[in-house]
């Protein structure tokens, strides 16, 4: 049978990885695959640049939609990132009959359902298990293995280069900027870090499992996100002394048959698997009904890592070629005509407890206004701690840990701490989460 040949968009760090594993383990994918694999063309920015890859066969071009409509090209790696000229990419490879690979959450979560029924109706693949979790084979494991399942709830470190910084900044105390710098050198970080460390790129990964749970229409627009540019180091320490760590966390629940999906930082006790998961590694914790709780663990970022997941979905790809496409796994887990809405809790109505730090005059009363604050709120304190005596400005830092209590009260309280005299900086308020 005549190879396969792959057209590859991008050949940055996941695309110059795809490609040397391509030729690196080539002999071993064939034999998997039923065919070879072949890289002929690929497109970048920079036509100059040095590849971390052989490139010395493949037809370069700095103008996607030239592989996209190439009609030697039978397979497009869309490995670019972005979303505009991203979508336009993987459209006309899909107009021009070709199956689509890609790495890229932000195009699936945003994009996705219009590019899978352009898909469905011209019965083409778009396969996108490097979206979420790097190497993780995420997708596989929920669209297929935990099929049979009632999903109750997920929750997993998405990002990987969040999970390195806190990671990070735990064990060495480095500062910030270096530490994200460190993860951009590494090739971890989005093209714009902010999609990073504001949680952006983990609510789009966070929307592809919900729709995949769920079987409900991709809606990037339900996650409430929050990044970790607000915590700061002594937020790291703090925790470690309560016994905590903290994780910046994708969670999404069913319950009563509405769905409550968020992105934010969180304590996690030190003895959970997930809260012993460190560096650029992800981890995602599924409870179905059946199987219970179930961990996956692996690289969730890097040249290596992702290159894998996406060679997983070229050789599924390959493999189901010659198949009837109506007797193919869906885009999205359910059959597409079965997909519906579910009602959304809205975060405010979400109960959990709380770390606040508070930075405050270290004066009499203080403490008083601030309990009576929570009290009257409803709000329980389980622990509180004034961390060491007022700096030179007098001011000194005080941690709270809450027992459950309603989003709003907790943030309704948060707003009037921030409005007493006594108070100098904003409150920093990070969930507990017990993954139960
Ligand atoms: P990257 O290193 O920035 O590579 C992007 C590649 O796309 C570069 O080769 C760039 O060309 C090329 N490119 C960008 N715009 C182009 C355009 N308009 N025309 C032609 N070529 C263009 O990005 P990456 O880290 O590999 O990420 C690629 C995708 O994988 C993103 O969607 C990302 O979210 C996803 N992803 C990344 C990782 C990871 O660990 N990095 C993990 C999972 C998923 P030049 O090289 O010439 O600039
Ligand atoms: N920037 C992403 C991360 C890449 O750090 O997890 C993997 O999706």
């Amino acid at each position: 049978m005549r190879p396969v040949n792959v057209g590859v968009i991008g050949l940055g760090t996941v695309g110059a990885g795809t490609v040397d594993l391509l030729a690196r383990n080539g002999a071993e994918i064939a034999r998997r695959a039923g065919r070879d694999i072949r890289v002929t063309h690929a497109a970048v920015r920079d036509l100059n640049r040095a590849r971390d890859c052989a490139i010395a066969d493949i037809h370069l071009t700095n103008d996607p939609s030239v592989i996209a409509a190439h009609p030697d090209v039978d397979v497009v790696l869309e490995l670019m990132g972005g979303e505009d000229t991203a979508y336009e990419a993987v459209s006309t490879a899909l107009l021009n009959g070709k199956h689509v690979v890609t790495a890229n959450k932000a195009l699936i979560a945003t994009r996705g359902n219009e590019l899978f029924e352009q898909a469905s109706r011209a019965g083409l693949v778009i396969a996108f298990e490097a979206a979420v979790a790097g190497g993780i084979p995420v997708i596989k494991v929920m669209r297929e293995s935990l099929a049979g399942n009632r999903i109750d709830g997920l929750a997993g470190i998405l990002n990987g280069t969040c999970n390195f910084i806190l990671t990070q900044i735990h064990e060495r105390g480095m500062d910030y900027d270096a530490i994200l710098t460190e993860a951009q050198q590494l090739g971890y970080a989005e093209a714009d870090p902010f999609f990073d460390v504001g949680g952006v790129d983990a609510a789009h990964k966070l929307t592809i499992l919900a729709s995949i749970a769920y079987g409900t229409p991709l809606d990037f627009s339900a996650v409430h996100i929050e990044g970790i540019e607000h915590l700061r180091q002594q937020d790291v320490i703090y925790a470690d002394e309560l016994g905590y760590r903290i994780k910046h966390l994708g969670i999404a629940r069913s319950d009563s048959g509405h769905l409550d999906l968020r992105v934010h930082p969180c304590l996690v006790e030190k003895d959970q698997l997930l809260a012993n998961v460190s560096g650029v590694m992800n981890a995602v914790h599924i409870h179905g009904d059946a199987v219970g709780d179930t961990l996956l663990y692996g690289a969730g970022a890097g040249a290596q890592p992702t290159a894998s997941a996406v060679v997983g979905d070229l050789v599924d790809v390959v493999r189901t070629l010659t198949s009837d496409p109506g007797n193919r796994v869906p885009h999205l887990a359910f059959q597409p005509h079965r997909l519906a809405q579910l009602p959304l809790r809205p975060i405010s109505e979400i109960s959990c407890a709380h770390y606040l730090r508070l930075t405050v005059r270290d004066e009499p009363g203080v403490l008083a206004d601030v309990t009576r604050i929570l009290g009257e709120r409803r709000v329980s304190i389980r622990v509180i701690s004034q961390k060491g005596f007022g700096d030179e400005h007098g001011l000194v830092p005080v941690v709270i840990v809450t027992h459950e209590a309603r989003e709003a009260d907790i943030a309704d309280a948060a707003r009037a701490i921030e409005t007493l005299e006594t108070s100098a900086a904003p409150v920093v308020r990070v969930r507990l989460e017990t993954l139960s």
